[in-house]
């Protein structure tokens, strides 16, 4: 069928066009936006799910909601190895340079411009010119002590955001990344903010490993957020996910094809994406048939291997590859520390090292103690594809972190 009119949307934080199944989400983050702007205290949220599950989709969509809502917003995605505090710096001073204009010179705007200023050049960030008139005692956000200046910060950010009735959100992605450190001065930040029942709320999203991380951060997390579950879609959703957007079309799947699709994808929005844009190209017309999805799954598969599952593999070291070899060589999870090494032919602790770059990498996580899971779905399939022999290479003995 014409390209032209293919209605999926494969890709990372792609606006899909069904957001399926994600209702009670949206529900919750519509209530809680209207409760910060109302002034009454609330929880942020934090998202947590494998890759391709749809956490940035959602981010996006809460956004938009408080783009609505009238908020003051920004949207940031963490890389790998970036400072968080020269990520927000940014964000924030778009956030006060706007407020500054609609809201007019206000007196609390101009202290948390000192502020920002005082951050930055206390953690030598280079910013771009202000243009707001800032005002305020020494000594707010310049402490460098990332801690104790990010709560200054945030707390006046807020502040300015109370004093002209507006309230502000921001959305953070791959929080996973965000260094101990930085993530536990957030969420200090955060902490204070709630304290004071400040409008100024957080959406994050993360690899399932961020759960762990953020109460090694501060303890406080679990009680400070709310974290959100994101997984792969019911059945009935991941149905809606594929029908919904053909019928707009009129096109009409039959039921054996939408079974196989349903089978091959595992209700994985990402994949559902891939699969229906293959289908879509595959067909000739509608209803799309069994073949038709077969012939799909063949194209999204070697899509999938060229693409999102390749540019994961590239980044491992032969040693990385081989512990998600041994994995793949388990199944599809989670498997036992213990079960990984024994594959490997070695004791737990020597293999320990690898487990943990593995984790840090964002490719594993662990969800038990002692429990090891892809954070990719499907990802044993592609390894034993992309290695149809388990041979690992030998660990050097002296290797250590
Ligand atoms: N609820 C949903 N229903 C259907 N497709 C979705 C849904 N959420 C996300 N997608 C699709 O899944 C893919 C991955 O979404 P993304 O937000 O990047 O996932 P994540 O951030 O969890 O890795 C995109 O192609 C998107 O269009
Ligand atoms: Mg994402």
């Amino acid at each position: 069928m014409k390209e032209l009119n293919n209605p999926f949307s494969p890709g990372a934080g792609k606006k899909p066009p069904e957001l399926a199944g994600r209702n009670a989400n949206l529900e919750r983050a519509s209530i809680i936006l209207q409760r910060f702007k109302a002034g009454r205290s609330d929880r942020s949220s934090i998202f947590t799910g494998l890759r391709g599950v749809g956490k940035t989709v959602l981010l996006n969509k809460i956004n938009q909601m408080a783009d609505e809502q009238k908020y003051y917003t920004f949207f940031i995605e963490s890389p790998e190895d970036a400072s968080l505090a020269k990520l927000i710096i940014p964000g924030l001073r778009k956030i006060l340079l706007l407020m500054d204009s609609k809201e007019g010179a206000k007196e609390k705007i101009k202290i948390a411009a000192n502020a920002l200023r005082s951050f930055a050049a206390a953690f030598k960030i280079k910013i771009g010119e202000i243009n707001i008139e800032v005002k305020g005692p020494a000594g707010i956000a310049d402490s460098g002590n990332l801690d104790q200046d990010l709560v200054d910060l945030l707390v006046s950010v807020g502040e300015a955001a109370t004093e002209s009735n507006s309230a502000v959100a921001i959305f953070i992605d791959e929080l996973q990344y965000v260094e101990k450190e930085e993530l536990a001065a957030l969420f200090a930040g955060l902490h204070r903010i709630s304290q004071l029942q400040l409008p100024f709320v957080l959406f994050g999203a993360g690899l399932p490993q961020l759960a762990g991380l953020s109460g090694e951060a501060k303890s406080y997390a679990e009680r400070l957020f709310e974290f959100q579950e994101i997984g792969a879609l019911e059945t009935k959703d991941a149905i809606k996910a594929i029908q919904d957007p053909l019928a707009r079309e009129n096109v009409i799947i039959n039921t054996g094809a939408l079974k196989i699709l349903l089978r091959e994808t595992e209700g994985y929005p990402y994949f559902l994406q891939e699969w229906g844009a293959h289908v879509w190209r595959t067909a000739k017309k509608s209803p799309i048939n069994e073949d038709d999805v077969k012939t799909a799954t063949r194209n999204a598969i070697s899509t999938l291997d060229t693409g999102f599952f390749r540019v994961r593999f590239d980044r491992l070291t032969p040693i990385e590859k081989d512990y998600l070899r041994a994995m793949a060589e388990l199944g599809k999870g989670p498997h036992r520390s213990g079960d990984i090494a024994s594959k490997l032919g070695r004791a737990v602790e020597g293999v320990a090292p690898f487990r943990s770059n593995l984790i840090t990498k964002g490719m594993i996580f662990s969800q038990q103690h002692g429990d090891t899971s892809f954070t990719v779905p499907k990802f044993d399939e592609y390894m034993r594809r992309v290695m149809p022999k388990f041979l690992p290479h030998p660990i050097r003995s002296r290797r250590r972190m």
